[in-house]
């Protein structure tokens, strides 16, 4: 006998709805599971066989083979259990024989017959209602995160007895009302950053101020230096507050990710606003780029994709780490190589790193009371070139405020309302060119399209070695927003000048 049902698995963020088969045949007893499973997968054989038995269900005493197809994908994690036991149970005529494929399966069984909540449980479902699928049966913890794609209709299910009820086993139907279970709280999401602050609490600092604005404009990653406690943890978690929300692309991607990070709580609905991740220095490399033993989960980079990414102590990070941000940078995305093939997650997050000036935080000012070495202070931000720093269109000192009563500060709402005009006057540029920012022209549109009048001190300072070819693109980047903020329609040379004192030095 051949029993069928369809399941959904996922590479990466994308989901492919696949077909189980089983096969009962007389012989000696024994599960076989062919299709390239991984480890999670192989323990399927275990939960699978374990949760009938608890459902009160005898599992037939032959010899059967379950393959998972098309074959060439791989499988991973176990929300393939509750489509096995389904085909499995078709195939020994427990439940009606075409039930399996009446929907696509999402699910874990526990070895008490409970259908556990898995992870990605958006872009499965999305997945599956874009191959065509009508019914998506799915752990009852998961119905609010799966009723958010459009256009499938979502069936909750407590315990497989539940399901075997529904596909008309009568033995496993009594004991359904038996198994009812309050669903478990979801794990609390961290995506979203502190919504309560807003860029008003931050006294002082006009140029680091600036420099994030044009940031936000501009979609420039920062870099800010300074001493320990003049605010650039504060500016820093206040740059999502003054982005625009996510597109509805980016939306349904960036709670992609955090379903599958696990930190996506879905009763607040997908999320709109850009996350804001921030890692510890201290953190693994696995959880900062993603990793993991089979197939890798997404880490903060991912996390913060479409949004922020803020290295605090940016120079205390493993160098590997640092390096590994390269490709991110480049491409957008991150792709992570493991034994079962490679995972491809997205990545195109704003880069904000802090540093001190130094590894004791001191050397600032007229007089700095430093005690490190020339050699200590010159290797310290060494630490984030190369790669990193070329990248990095903005670079600004953060000096203690002297002075905290120096007026109301602008709040975020006022700020954001710049920004927004900003980017639409950028987006309007460069859209046919398929760049999203000033931060991704290139520099030879930039060096073409540059009024040459405004370019003059550039080119000069360009001539006797004061900027690089690259730090002179890195100014002109900048210049665009900043035209772009004053409502401008292209750079002038007081928008390049204010460029070079904004734009990321070579570190000497
Ligand atoms: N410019 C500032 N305006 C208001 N409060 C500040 C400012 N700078 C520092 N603070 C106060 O000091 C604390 C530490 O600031 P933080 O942003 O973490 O500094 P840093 O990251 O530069 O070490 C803040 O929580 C805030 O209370
Ligand atoms: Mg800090
Ligand atoms: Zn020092």
């Amino acid at each position: 006998m051949i029993g069928r049902a369809r399941g959904v698995v996922l590479a990466g963020l994308a989901g492919h709805v696949i077909e189980v088969e089983a096969h009962v045949a007389p012989g000696l007893p024994s599960f076989t599971l062919v299709g390239l499973p991984d480890t999670a997968l192989s323990e399927a054989r275990e939960r699978v066989r374990a949760a009938v038995a608890s459902s009160r269900l005898t599992w037939p005493a032959r010899r059967v083979t379950v393959s998972l197809s098309p074959a060439s994908l791989p499988k991973s994690g176990a929300g393939t259990d509750l489509a096995i036991a389904v085909a499995v149970l078709a195939a020994a005529g427990l439940i009606r024989a075409d039930a399996g494929m009446s929907a696509v399966h999402l699910g874990e069984l526990g070895l008490d017959g409970r259908v556990r909540a898995v992870r990605g449980v958006l872009p499965a479902v999305a997945a599956a209602a874009k191959a065509g699928a009508r019914v998506v049966v799915v752990p009852d913890e998961c119905v609010a995160e799966a009723a958010l794609v459009p256009g499938v209709e979502v069936r909750g299910v407590r315990s497989l007895a539940q399901l075997l009820a529904a596909y008309g086993n009568s033995d496993a139907h009594e004991l359904a009302a038996l198994a009812t279970q309050a669903p478990l709280a979801p794990e609390p999401g961290s995506a979203s950053p502190d919504v309560m602050a807003d860029l008003a609490d931050v006294r002082g600092q006009a140029e680091a101020r600036a420099a994030l604005e044009v940031a936000a404009a501009g979609g420039h990653h920062l870099l800010m230096t300074g001493p320990p406690g003049v605010g650039k943890s504060m500016l820093a978690t206040r740059l999502p507050g003054l982005l625009p929300d996510l597109s509805p692309a980016d939306a349904v991607e960036v709670t992609s990710v955090h379903s599958l990070a696990g930190t996506f709580d879905p009763s607040v609905g997908l999320l709109t606003r850009p996350p804001f991740e921030a890692p510890h220095h201290s953190a693994s490399a696995a959880a900062i780029v993603g990793g993991g033993a089979a197939l890798a989960r997404p880490g903060a980079i991912s996390r913060a994709h479409a949004g922020v990414l803020f290295l605090d102590e940016a120079p205390e990070f493993p160098t590997r780490v640092l390096q590994t941000l390269r490709q991110p940078l480049e491409r957008g995305e991150v792709v992570l190589h493991r034994a079962l093939g490679a995972t491809r997650y997205p990545a195109r997050f704003q880069l904000v790193m802090a540093a001190n000036p130094c590894p004791c935080g001191k050397y600032y000012g007229p007089h700095p009371e430093c005690t490190c070495t020339p050699h200590v202070r010159r290797t310290y931000l060494h630490r984030l070139s190369g790669p990193l720093l070329d990248r990095v269109d903005l670079h600004v000192d953060v000096r203690p405020v002297r002075r905290v009563d120096d007026g109301p500060a602008e709040s975020t709402a006022v700020v954001a309302a710049r920004v927004a005009q900003a980017r639409e006057r950028a987006r309007a540029r460069l859209a046919e060119h398929g760049w999203g920012s000033n931060a991704q022209a290139h520099g030879r549109w930039l060096r073409d399209h540059t009024p040459r009048a405004a370019c003059t001190d550039l080119w000069r300072a360009l001539d006797h070695g004061v900027v690089s070819v690259r730090g002179a693109d890195r100014t002109l980047r900048v210049a665009w927003t900043l035209a772009d903020l004053a409502g401008e329609p292209a750079p002038d040379a007081a928008h390049v000048a204010q460029a070079l004192a904004l734009r990321t030095r070579e570190l000497a």
